[in-house]
């Protein structure tokens, strides 16, 4: 099977840490389809919280920021259940065992998954995910394989894995061939962003002007860019990535979808080196920009979203930070005025305790 690690990786990349495209509003794409009814029925489904953070609106020069805050999502502290259960949903048959690779929060949902339908789930994980999150995925009952090497090393013996016989692979990212769960996983995630909306108008506020979201595979950013720009708003979509792992600046400084040699992050589910080959052709055109952060970067912001109340886990807490080098770096090409700001925290820190006090 061929995954999205057949790509050779690319190590000559000079270092980029941002990118523009100012084309990508006036794109539009067909309207996904909805998943937010089949959410709303599942056990304990509520939206997650929208929180308005002003001290952050002052720092940014927003009218209104508001914190999209994940931390909590159908009992998991993450928004992969959204995909996962989608995912599941439209692809069971008659299988007795899931099969996913996982940086953590993606394989958790699929254990759950597989709890809930009363089938196996066997999660591989490359070895530096924190062992806090493999004991969550465990606890769910699922067998945890640690691979030796990166996330798509993982992906690459999950893959091969579900070739038994009763295998189910349900994995958050696509490659030529393995197409039909990740588009289904994606049309989860939008459910995300149909809560958004619908909080902001209720909030009274402005629709979204800028919504950023943190990128490992893409596949989440996809959810944002095939919302925005299939619906009547076109909000700036900006893209934030770890600087070891930026793939989706790569990508599309490049004008081609490029693999990444490994690198080390504390953000592990962005810890990605090779974009969806769905999201790929998605994010190029309708993407407005894409930055790259460190560590210490989105360290900080998760120490600030904590002080105002928001448990950030370090990819959640990545947005602030890549909001911040976006709006506030001279440099930078100025992106359009936003009124209102949204920054999706995807996990919260019980998630991926990387960060410590
Ligand atoms: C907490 C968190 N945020 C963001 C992402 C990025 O999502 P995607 O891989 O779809 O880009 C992930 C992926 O695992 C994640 O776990």
């Amino acid at each position: 099977m061929r995954t999205c690690s057949s790509l050779k990786p690319m190590t000559t990349l000079t270092t980029v840490t941002w990118y523009a495209n100012p084309s990508a509003r006036t794109w539009s794409c067909p309207r996904p389809a909805d998943a937010s009814a089949f959410h709303a029925g599942l056990p304990g489904y509520a939206p997650t919280p929208l929180t308005e953070l002003p001290a952050l609106a002052a720092e940014l020069g927003a009218a209104r920021v508001f914190v999209k805050d994940e931390s909590t999502r159908l009992g998991l502290p993450a928004f992969k259940m959204l995909g996962a259960s989608w995912g599941v949903h439209r692809a069971l048959r008659d299988e007795t065992t899931l099969v996913a690779a996982t940086d953590g929060n993606h394989g958790r949902a699929v254990a759950v998954m597989a709890r809930l339908r009363g089938l196996h789930a066997r999660i591989f994980v490359p070895d530096d995910v924190h062992p806090a999150s493999i004991a969550a995925i465990r606890a769910e009952g699922a067998d945890v394989v640690t691979v030796t090497g990166t996330y798509d090393a993982a992906v690459e013996r999950a893959a091969a894995d579900a070739a038994a016989p009763g295998a189910l692979l349900v994995q958050d990212t696509a490659w030529p061939g393995y197409e039909d769960i990740p588009r289904r996983i994606v049309e989860g995630y939008g459910t995300l962003f149909t809560e958004l909306d619908a909080q902001l108008a209720a909030l009274g506020a402005e629709p979204a002007g800028l919504v950023a979201v943190p990128v490992g595979v893409g596949s989440l950013a996809q959810a944002a860019v095939e919302h925005y720009r299939s619906g009547p708003t076109a909000p700036s979509l900006l893209a934030v990535e770890p600087e070891s792992a930026a793939c989706a600046l790569a990508s599309l400084t490049a004008g081609r979808r490029v693999a990444l040699a490994p690198g080390r992050t504390i953000m592990h589910g962005l810890n990605c080196a090779t974009l969806s080959t769905l999201a790929w052709p998605v994010l190029r055109a309708g993407l407005d920009a894409a930055v790259s952060v460190t560590d210490d970067a989105t360290v900080r912001a998760a120490r600030d979203l904590a002080a105002l109340g928001v448990p950030a886990g370090p990819c959640g807490a990545a947005s602030l930070a890549g909001v911040r080098a976006a709006l506030t770096d001279e440099r930078r090409p100025a992106l359009a005025p936003h009124p209102t700001v949204v920054l999706l925290s995807t996990e919260s820190v019980e998630a991926n305790p990387s960060i410590t006090a």
